[in-house]
């Protein structure tokens, strides 16, 4: 079942929310900076103990001081253009984040739109994939609900559409 919300996904009650993170793991500026900030030091003290995250990778921590239990972090791909297997690793990033969270028996997953701020993958493809990839899953496992979390407004008009 999916559902789509606007605001701030470090406000997401539920079992897990995704990190838009990069290879490092050690935090970053837009949605990894509001996770960290929300979540406190101890989530970079685990973050430091995972040995980074590849792109399309997808790894889990405790959410500490966020309202959600988990956080998957996962790292989306930079925007080149498209010609560099951009699409593939955002699908890989979404469906092992969703992997991780069925076999975590998660119930519940907020997703932010991954790679469509700082790493400028267009928003109309990218919520395409998201979407795409979140029903294929759901072939499997009907009883995960995945929210979408916009953000900002042309993400959230798009999910809107697509969801409709
Ligand atoms: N809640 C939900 N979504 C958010 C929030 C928030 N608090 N803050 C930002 N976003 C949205 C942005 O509007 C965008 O649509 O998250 C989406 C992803 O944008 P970024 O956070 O810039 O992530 P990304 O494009 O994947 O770039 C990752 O940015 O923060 C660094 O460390 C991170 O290097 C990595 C890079």
């Amino acid at each position: 079942m999916m559902q789509l919300q606007k605001g701030d996904i470090t406000a997401f009650g539920g079992d897990a929310i995704v990190n838009a993170a990069n290879n490092s793991l050690l935090g970053g500026g837009g949605v990894d900076g509001a996770i960290h900030k929300a979540a406190g030091p101890q989530l970079l003290a685990e973050c430091k103990t995972l040995g980074g995250c590849e792109t399309g990778q997808a790894k889990i921590t405790k959410g500490y001081n966020l309202p959600a239990r988990f956080v998957i972090h996962t790292v989306g791909p930079v925007w080149y253009g498209g010609e560099k297997g951009e699409h593939e690793l955002l699908e890989r990033a979404y469906r092992n984040s969703l992997e991780l969270a069925l076999s975590t028996d998660l119930a519940t997953i907020a997703f932010p739109n991954i790679s469509t701020g700082i790493y400028a993958f267009p928003k109309p493809q990218a919520a395409q994939i998201a979407i795409s990839v979140v029903k294929e899953m759901f072939v499997k496992a009907h009883d995960l609900q995945v929210t979408f979390i916009c953000f900002d407004d042309e993400n959230y008009q798009l999910y809107q559409k697509l969801l409709a």
